[in-house]
């Protein structure tokens, strides 16, 4: 294909369209006989869908649900991506992916990522799943409707690579099972905020753009194409190809719920419970429906959220340079600042920060004892995955640079934002909750606690076919 056509056969299902999930199962391996699993990964292929066949699994659900039948259609989709140190062990020369957070892996840049843990920066010792503290090699990750859809899908794949008998090629690492969370709560992440609203729209692929940010070149998702920075020198085999950054996210649900408590936005004319409401979504960006608070400052208005028109059509503007409508360090405006930086138009500099968000939440909801106690004893959270051209300036700079970094958004000099509420990582103070005192200072314990994660890379169906499997 030329540069600019996507070929939708050839680019695995998640990267452009996300696998439809109810639920979905992360299962990470080592390779232990890789040539036993070159071979059995011929077989594997086939199994692997593409962003046509989601395109079309999308349609089969919609026109099911336009019938007016409210039952699941049973449906499973896979997926597989491969870190560095896996390429290594296979000997699949990867150095044309050329990004060192990548090439490193993510242990190795835990420090960075200001993760908790142990040591400096020579002796590091992150605080995570011990599961993670091992050489994971690649990531199988199957999403379908039910349990009973991606567990049958499951052991299909588990057969295929022997799993269980003497003729296994891999060694399980950990598997995780994320689900959507139940009734009126599914698409919200633990702290009660709908979530996946905005991912960058794909010039060539979503063909009807709703308003809001820029829409960016394919190659700032997919190796190989139009706005890749290292367009000239890729290997083929890795065009059409995408970075996926995966992260391990707890959530600390009734601490975020007790400090939202304990620090009312004071507000004339709020109740408590609105004042806490208001905070919320102004550590977020948006309210719990969804509606930015950029379109709504004060007061939700949840017909806004429903509207893909209005819902993602915001640039922080409407108050010029200040925060009385919206905080610098609010979670959206942390890791998409929009118009504080550069809008419209996005140029190759900005767009290669843009990344597409495809997660799901892990854990059960909060438990009646958790309640009494006010405080988490269950784990939860976030599995958190995003697709982007480049480790280095996607997912490991929003978090580094921007996320992490109490100056950032530069435009609010000499003022100091401060963290993201949700997933900054260092000294955890903000500005700007308090819009009649946006320069008041507000301490915040740690919402969300990273215990671990791994870059990978998700290849075409031609590169595992023709470079991977043999
Ligand atoms: C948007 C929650 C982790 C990057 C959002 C939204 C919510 C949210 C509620 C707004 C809904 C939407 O626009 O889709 C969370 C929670 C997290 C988490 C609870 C951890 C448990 C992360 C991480 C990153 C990230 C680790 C990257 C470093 C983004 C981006 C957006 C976003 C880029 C879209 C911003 C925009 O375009 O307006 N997140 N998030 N999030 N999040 Fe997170």
């Amino acid at each position: 294909p030329t540069p600019s056509t996507l070929d939708l056969d050839n680019i695995q299902g998640d990267v452009l369209s996300g696998l439809p999930k109810k639920t979905q199962t992360y299962f990470f391996f080592q390779i232990t006989d890789v040539k036993l699993f070159r071979s059995q990964l011929t077989q594997f292929v086939p199994l692997v869908k593409t962003t046509a066949q989601v395109l079309k699994d999308r349609k089969t659900i919609e026109d099911h649900k336009k019938k007016g039948d409210k039952t699941l259609i049973p449906m499973s989709s896979v997926n597989i991506a491969f870190s560095h140190k896996g390429f290594a062990q296979m000997g699949v020369d990867d150095s044309t992916l050329d990004d060192t957070d990548f090439q490193n892996g993510q242990r190795a840049d835990a420090f960075n990522l200001r993760d908790n843990g142990t040591g400096g920066q020579n002796d590091f010792v992150p605080d995570w799943d011990p599961a993670f503290m091992q050489d994971i090699h690649a990531l199988i990750f199957v999403s379908g409707d039910s349990h009973k859809s991606v567990n049958k899908k499951m052991q299909q794949v588990k057969d295929i690579f022997g799993v269980g008998s003497t003729k296994t090629s891999i060694k399980e690492v950990k598997t995780i099972v994320g689900d959507v969370r139940p009734g009126k709560e599914a698409g919200h992440e633990h702290f009660g905020f709908l979530d996946g609203i905005s991912n960058p729209s794909v010039i060539g692929f979503d063909k009807n753009p709703q308003p809001g940010p820029k829409q960016i070149q394919s190659g700032a998702l997919i190796l190989g194409h139009e706005g890749d920075p290292n367009l000239s020198s890729r290997a083929p085999w890795v065009v059409d190809g995408s970075f996926l950054a995966f992260r391990y996210l707890f959530q600390n649900v009734l601490e975020f719920d007790n400090f939202l408590r304990d620090n009312p936005v004071p507000l004339a004319g709020l109740t408590p419970e609105e004042g806490s409401e208001l905070l919320g979504a102004r550590l977020v960006g948006r309210w719990k429906s969804g509606t930015p608070i950029d379109l709504a400052p004060f007061k939700d208005d949840p017909e806004i959220s429903k509207n893909p028109h209005e819902n993602n059509d915001f640039r922080f503007t409407a108050e010029g340079q200040f925060q009385k409508i919206c905080p610098f360090a609010a979670h959206v405006r942390k890791t998409n600042p929009r118009a504080d930086l550069e809008d419209p138009p996005i140029s190759a500099s900005l767009q290669k920060r843009r990344i597409t968000r495809r997660g799901v939440q892990f854990g059960p909801e909060v438990t009646k004892e958790e309640r009494k106690a006010g405080k988490t004893i269950e784990g939860r959270g976030l599995l958190f995955a995003c697709y982007q051209t480049s480790i280095e300036d996607g997912f490991a700079f929003l978090q580094k640079s921007w996320a992490n970094e109490p100056t950032f958004p530069p435009g609010a000099a000499p003022k100091i934002p401060g963290l993201d509420p949700l997933i900054g990582q260092g000294d955890r103070k903000l500005i700007g909750t308090d819009p009649n005192n946006p320069d008041v200072e507000l301490p915040m314990p740690e919402f969300v606690v990273s215990r671990g994660g791994e870059y990978f890379f998700s290849p075409s169906l031609k590169g595992l076919r023709e470079t991977i499997a043999m």
